[in-house]
Formats: structure tokens, C-alpha cells, sequence
């Protein structure tokens, strides 16, 4: 028996991502996004979503900047992920009181944050409001990883990079499990 639920904004799994970017005075804030995924191959693009009703000090920087970073936190740095996801960059220097280190990004304005062991460097190529949230896609133009996630290919191993997973409808944040298929796979049993 199925039960009706009030709509609301879900995905399954939802990830938990850190979107970084300057200020117009070079300062670096950092914000925790759920409401984050890629969205095209060619270019290479991802989607993040801020809201816009609130006060939101990255969204004001990404906008003006047109650029930002996205970090990929594992598991380890939920307490982290947590902080920059409850202070705004309009109070503190939320990279400096978690201890956080960051650098400039190669290619873009805005700063990779060291701990986090894979990172998108984005150029803002569209910008779209959407209800309260305002969706801006970002060209992915550089990825950074940290040696120690990547296999023998030199691609990124998910269980290395042990990514941080959130769930939005009982604010929890998880680990994913082990991998359980092939895809492309998998599904070849019920090709007739
Ligand atoms: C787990 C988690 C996920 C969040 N996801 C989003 C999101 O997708 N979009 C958004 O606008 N705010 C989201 N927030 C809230 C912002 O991260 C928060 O308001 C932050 O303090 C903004 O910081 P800033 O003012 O420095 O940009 C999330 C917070 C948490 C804890």
C-alpha cells in the first residue's frame, strides 16, 4: 500500500558539495549544497542550485565572480560540510575556524579547498531562477584529485574518495556502501 506524501524537493541519493568562490575583495567562502548534479557531457557541466529568498553570501560572489569551485567532501569532514552549511560567510571566516587550507584554482577565480580530494574549477554559463533557488550551470574546465583516489587508469575510485552523501528529509548525512553492479551491465540480462 502506497501512501501520499506532501510534495517536496527530493533526490535519492543527494550529495552533500561544497561550492567555493571569491568576493569582489579576493575573500573566500565556501557554502554546503544538496541541491547539486551534472547535467551535460559536452561540455563537461554541472548544475548547482542557491536559494535566492535568503541571504546567501556565495551565490552573491558566484554571480558576480561567474566562476566557482565545487568540492567533492568524503565522509570524514561531515562536521566540516555541516559548518558551511549553517554560518554564512557574512559572519566568518568558516575555511579559517574549521582549520581548512585552500589555493587558487589554476583556471578560474575562485579557490580549490585542500582537504577535499576532488574538485571541479567552473565558468558560470548559464544562470536560471528557479522558484526560491536560483540555478546556475557551471563548465567544468579543470578537475583536480588527490593521488590517493585515483586506480592504476588514474581515474577516480569512489570508495577512495568515500564521497559525503546528505538526506534532506531527516537531515542526515551518509556513507555510500559497497558497489553492487556493472552499469551497462547489469541490465544485458533482459536484453531479448
Ligand atoms: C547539508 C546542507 C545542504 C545544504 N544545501 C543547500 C543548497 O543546496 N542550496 C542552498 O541555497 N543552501 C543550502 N544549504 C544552506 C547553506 O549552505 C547555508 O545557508 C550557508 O550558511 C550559506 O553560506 P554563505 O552565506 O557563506 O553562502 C545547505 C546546508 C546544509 C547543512
Amino acid at each position: 500500500m502506497k501512501q501520499k506524501i506532501k510534495p517536496r524537493s527530493m533526490m535519492y541519493p543527494a550529495p552533500a558539495v561544497v561550492a567555493s568562490a571569491y568576493d569582489e575583495c579576493g575573500n573566500a567562502d565556501a557554502c554546503t549544497l544538496a541541491f547539486a548534479s551534472m547535467c551535460s557531457h559536452r561540455p563537461p557541466a554541472v548544475m548547482i542550485a542557491i536559494n535566492s529568498t535568503l541571504k546567501r553570501k556565495t551565490l552573491k560572489d558566484i554571480l558576480e565572480s561567474k566562476e566557482f569551485a565545487l568540492g567533492f567532501p568524503s565522509a570524514e569532514h561531515a562536521a566540516e560540510v555541516d559548518y558551511f552549511g549553517i554560518a554564512s560567510g557574512y559572519d566568518m571566516d568558516k575555511l579559517e575556524d574549521v582549520y581548512f587550507t585552500h589555493k587558487n584554482a589554476d583556471y578560474v577565480n575562485a579557490q580549490i579547498i585542500n582537504e577535499f580530494k576532488v574538485s571541479l574549477e567552473c565558468k558560470v554559463i548559464d544562470v536560471n531562477p528557479v522558484g526560491s533557488h536560483t540555478q546556475i550551470t557551471g563548465e567544468i574546465v579543470n578537475v583536480l584529485a588527490d593521488e590517493s583516489v585515483l586506480n592504476e587508469k588514474a581515474k577516480i575510485q569512489l570508495e577512495k574518495l568515500n564521497p559525503l552523501c546528505y538526506d534532506d528529509v531527516t537531515h542526515s548525512y551518509f556513507a555510500i556502501g559497497e558497489k553492487i553492479a556493472d552499469a551497462f551491465k547489469a541490465g544485458l540480462k533482459y536484453m531479448k
